[in-house]
Parts: structure tokens; C-alpha cells; sequence
């Protein structure tokens, strides 16, 4: 670890819970790394994904998200949503390579400064052993994370994930959570690619071996969610020199 690296942290917390924690752990002289910036929210449930991609490419080293206990939650279950949606996170940041170790979800009620203090400790000290993060190295991928993450169709999954795992529907019947689990994986890796290949679109228009190579897929996979992209109105053949297909962006 770089002990002379100072991490940029950015925090957000919860305003009735980790928020009033961070106070009294000031109010009582506890000591903590001092790298975190706060955001406060009214709920860690309001803390979007793509806000934390957002911080990551201003320059953020890493985020802390942090929220009252399960079942403390002042809007009921408002944390329990912020669980789905940092499980989906998680994927997708190891998927594009950054890694999940950059963002963290912990707990902490207004009267545990110390373990705030703890928490902020434990995450600056994961952040302080990966070392700086470079939004321009992960420049592609960071812009195919926020494409990802404002498609209808993972922004619903992670909604929909506690109702249909939770609840029984009008048949009884409960969705099985390790099916859905590899639902969402699924539906996460498909966005991410089609992504990664609309990022690489942006640039001009590219041949499948061309868009391969920048998106670092295979060419069977850039094959095919073309395909759906193409279906979607999303890209679309742009020429064709020498029998070698170049398609364009439409978009999007
Ligand atoms: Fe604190 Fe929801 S009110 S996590």
C-alpha cells in the first residue's frame, strides 16, 4: 500500500442514521481517515447507481453509500432496495474491470460513531491498497456503465427484484432468488455489452472485427448483441467494402 496516497472518498449518508453517526463520531473526538466528502441523502435508497458512476469519473477514488440497519430504515424498506441495486452494481463494475472493491455499502445507526468511524476506516484503508483510480483509463468503460445503468430494463429487474423474490404472486408462487439472481447476471452482461459496443460507435462507424477489438468482446458476441442493437434502432449497417460490413450508431 501507497501510505503517502490520499484518497479522494466521496460518502454518501443516510441523513437519519450514518449522517447523525458522522456527528456525534465529531461531537465525540473519535478519530477517522479524513478523505471522505459527504453527500447527505434522506435515504441511502435514494442513491442511484449512476450517481456513483458519476463520482467515479469526477475523480473519485472510491464510494462509501451508507444507510441505517436493515429494518431501521425510516421509509421502511428504502435500504433494502439500495441491497438490490448495489448487487447489481457490484457485477457490472467487475465486469467492466474497474471492480467492486471501489464502492461500498455499509451500515450505521446515529448512535454508532465508533462504527462509523470504523466503516470510513475499513473503506479508506480497501481504496488506499488499490491505489489511485483513473477515469480516463477506464474512459469506455465507465461510459458504457452509465448506458447500462439508465436502460429501462436493468432499472426495472432491480426494482422488481423484492417484489417477485419476496411475494408471493396470485398463484402463491414466489420466484426462486438464485433464479432471478442469475436473471439479473444475465440481463447485466447483455446491457454491458451492447454498451460497450455503442461506446465504440460513438466513435465512427466500425466493422465486428473493429468493434471487438475496442470493446475487448469476441467476435461472436459483438455478433450478436449488434443483432439486438440493430432490432432496437439502435446501429445499423452504415456500407459494406469488400464483402466487410460496417455498421454506424443510430443513436441512443
Ligand atoms: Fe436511512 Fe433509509 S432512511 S437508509
Amino acid at each position: 500500500m501507497n501510505e503517502s496516497f490520499k484518497p479522494n472518498i466521496l460518502a454518501f449518508l443516510c441523513n437519519w442514521c450514518s449522517y447523525a453517526g458522522a456527528d456525534l463520531a465529531g461531537v465525540s473526538r473519535i478519530q477517522y481517515p479524513p478523505y471522505i466528502r459527504v453527500i447527505r441523502t434522506m435515504c441511502s435508497g435514494r442513491v442511484d447507481p449512476l450517481f456513483i458512476i458519476n463520482a467515479l469519473k469526477d475523480g473519485f477514488d472510491g464510494v462509501l453509500v451508507s444507510g441505517c440497519h436493515i429494518g431501521d430504515c425510516h421509509y421502511l424498506d428504502g435500504n433494502k432496495y439500495t441491497v438490490k441495486r448495489m448487487e447489481m452494481l457490484s457485477q457490472l463494475l467487475d465486469l467492466s474491470g474497474i471492480g467492486r472493491d471501489r464502492v461500498h455499502l455499509r451500515w450505521a445507526s446515529a448512535a454508532e460513531a465508533q462504527p462509523f468511524a470504523d466503516n470510513v476506516a475499513e473503506v479508506t484503508g480497501i481504496i488506499m491498497g488499490l491505489g489511485p483510480f483513473s477515469a480516463d483509463d477506464h474512459k469506455m468503460a465507465l461510459g458504457a456503465l452509465t448506458r447500462a445503468l439508465s436502460t429501462t430494463r436493468l432499472r426495472w429487474l432491480a426494482g422488481i427484484d423484492r417484489h417477485l423474490t419476496e411475494n408471493e404472486n396470485v398463484y402463491h408462487e414466489k420466484t426462486d432468488p438464485e433464479y432471478f439472481k442469475q436473471v439479473i447476471t444475465d440481463a447485466a452482461t447483455m446491457e454491458y455489452h451492447k454498451a460497450l459496443i455503442q461506446e465504440a460507435l460513438d466513435k465512427g462507424p466500425a466493422t465486428v472485427r473493429e468493434i471487438a477489438d475496442q470493446a475487448g468482446l469476441d467476435v461472436y458476441t459483438v455478433s450478436k448483441r449488434l443483432n439486438e442493437l440493430e432490432l432496437n434502432g439502435l446501429a445499423d449497417l452504415s456500407s459494406c467494402e469488400e464483402n466487410t460490413p460496417r455498421f454506424a450508431s443510430l443513436g441512443g
